[in-house]
């Protein structure tokens, strides 16, 4: 049995949907799993667990800036753990664009710190244009208009895969 920490930042909610499904795999396969966002993690002893998993959504363009900030202050911790990163986005819900290689997001991001997650995974995330301010839906609208997406304001649409999130949760579960 491994100790696995998964921290999240999510803006709207469904990343931390994601984290609690991460959490149910890897409980049934019998590790001891937290689930919390990134800011409440820094007040763990983070040396405690085997394994650290940090997923975050993309809201206009990038990862809230307590991403980067979270992995810099960790990363030589991170490094000697099991490790993965996972991002959620809209346009993973395109094909081309739903793989770590693919997904423009997770290579800019990666671009930008130099921590090498073992583990990456990319996932399409969720709409809901109804709980938006009327400036988000309004630009999202705008986004999906331009990439042929939903543009009915009433829609509601999880583009997650979940069977792709729990073939993740069994992944991690079987890092060293
Ligand atoms: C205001 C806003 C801006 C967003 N910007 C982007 C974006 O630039 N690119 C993208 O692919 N998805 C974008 N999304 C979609 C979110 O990444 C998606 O809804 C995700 O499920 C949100 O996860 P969260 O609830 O954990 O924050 C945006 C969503 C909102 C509400």
């Amino acid at each position: 049995m491994s100790r696995i920490l998964i921290a999240y930042s999510s803006t709207d909610g469904h990343t931390r949907t994601i984290c609690a499904r991460l959490r149910q795999v890897a409980q049934r396969q019998g590790h001891f799993t937290t689930v919390l966002p990134l800011a409440q993690s820094e007040t763990l002893d983070l040396e405690a667990f085997d394994t650290i998993v940090i997923g975050a959504s993309i809201r206009y363009g990038k990862h809230q800036p307590e991403v980067a900030k979270f992995i810099q202050r960790h990363q030589a911790l991170l490094e000697r753990k099991g490790n993965a990163f996972f991002t959620v986005n809209i346009v993973a819900r395109k094909p081309e664009k739903s793989r770590p290689e693919t997904n423009p997001y997770l290579i800019k991001f990666l671009r930008q710190i130099s921590w090498k997650p073992k583990l990456l995974e990319v996932f399409a995330g969720r709409l809901d244009y109804p709980s938006y301010r009327f400036v988000d839906r309004f630009m999202i609208r705008l986004i999906m208009r331009m990439t042929n997406g939903p543009t009915d304001p009433k829609a509601v649409i999880d583009f997650t895969d979940w069977a792709q999130v729990d073939a993740f949760g069994l992944r991690l579960c079987s890092m060293p």
